[in-house]
Formats: C-alpha cells, sequence, structure tokens
C-alpha cells in the first residue's frame, strides 16, 4: 500500500543534500511507527507513510542546525508547517488529508506544550500521537548530536513515564512490548549505534 506516494517521497528526498540521511533515517523509524499503530489500533500502512513524510520540512535546514550548533527555534520549528506546504504541493499527497494533519501535528504533546499549535489531549490527531512516539523511539535509539543511542527497553521507559505528559495517555501500553517485537523493529532500533561505532572500527 502507498507503494506510488513512497517512492514520490522517496525520489524527492534524494534531490537534497541531506536527503539521502534523513530517508534512511526515516525508513528505519516507519518501522517503528507501523508497530506502534498496530498495537494502538491505528492505521499501520498510513502511520508509516506520515512518518516517512513528517521531517520534509528539514531538508532546507542548514548542517549548523543538524549539528545544533546553533539552536534556531524559527527554522527548528519552522520544519514542520514547510514540511506540511511541501506536501501540498505534491500531487501524490495533496488529496490526503490525514496525513497531512499527522506531519502538522507530530511535534505536538498531549499536555499541550509541543508545537506549532500547543494542541493538548485529544485535540491532535491519534495518529500523530503515535508518529510522536515512533520519533521518540528512533531518535532516543539512534542517538542525536547531544545523547548516545539508548537500548530499545531504556527508550520504552522514558515513553512510559512521559505518558500523560508528552505522550499520550495510552503511549506505555503501545511500547511495552515492542522490545518484544519482531526482528525488524531491534533491527531498525539498533541501527543507529552501529553506525556510530563504525568510524572508530575503521
Ligand atoms: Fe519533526
Amino acid at each position: 500500500m502507498f507503494e506510488y506516494e513512497e517512492s514520490e517521497l522517496r525520489q524527492w528526498f534524494l534531490g537534497f543534500p541531506r536527503g539521502d540521511q534523513l530517508w534512511r533515517e526515516a525508513v528505519d523509524g516507519a518501522v517503528i511507527a507501523r508497530e506502534i499503530a498496530r498495537r494502538a489500533g491505528e492505521d499501520e500502512a498510513l502511520a508509516r507513510l506520515a512518518f516517512l513524510a513528517r521531517d520534509v520540512g528539514k531538508v532546507f535546514w542548514p548542517d549548523w542546525l543538524f549539528e545544533r550548533r546553533v539552536d534556531d527555534r524559527a527554522l527548528l520549528y519552522g520544519h514542520v508547517t514547510v514540511g506540511v506546504r511541501t506536501l501540498e504541493g505534491m500531487p501524490a499527497f495533496a488529496a490526503m488529508p490525514r496525513l497531512l494533519r499527522v506531519v502538522q501535528q507530530h511535534h505536538e504533546r498531549w499536555d499541550g506544550r509541543g508545537y506549532p499549535f500547543g494542541l493538548a489531549g485529544p485535540e491532535a490527531d491519534r495518529l500523530a500521537h503515535v508518529v510522536a512516539v515512533a520519533d521518540a523511539v528512533a531518535a532516543m535509539t539512534r542517538g542525536r548530536p547531544w545523547a548516545p543511542p539508548v537500548s530499545l527497553e531504556r527508550a520504552a521507559e522514558v515513553v512510559a513515564a512521559e505518558a500523560g505528559r508528552q505522550f499520550h495517555p495510552d503511549a506505555g501500553a503501545w511500547v511495552r512490548d515492542l522490545v518484544r517485537g519482531p526482528g525488524p523493529i531491534q533491527r531498525a532500533a539498533g541501527r543507529g549505534e552501529t553506525l556510530r561505532r563504525l568510524p572508530s572500527q575503521l
């Protein structure tokens, strides 16, 4: 499902200098998004596609923002709205209102302290909450410029601790047995660590 949309998106990402890296990370995270959507009783295929599409706005970021040498909140937060506008301009996505809504809301938080609108609780689409949890698990297990990668177990603990605050109240249940899920999850979650180790092994 959504093979055409996914291939259009991939082509689009690969047209930018950072696109290859962003696409590979998105594909890893999409495995996790799909599993969490299944546990949440949400549309798995749409969860995967929304996850792949969520950060299209980041291709326009300068290197210094990727590396967080400077925090520019306008650019950082702007990737959401820029991403939605970009997708609206793509024929494959222009007529997918729920996907556009999920991309628009993927940084909203259950407690209303997210961005760009500060939507609280069920004001944001439940699938956006699913994508937000998957995004957090993928980012934590991959590691970030300011934080080393953590295990899938640890990432699930962090999500559970933030259920009802940063994340949907059911988020703890969504990730509880993630670690016992199929191999693709373990590989997707562990890939950041593998890549991170490589330079020192060379
Ligand atoms: Fe994002």
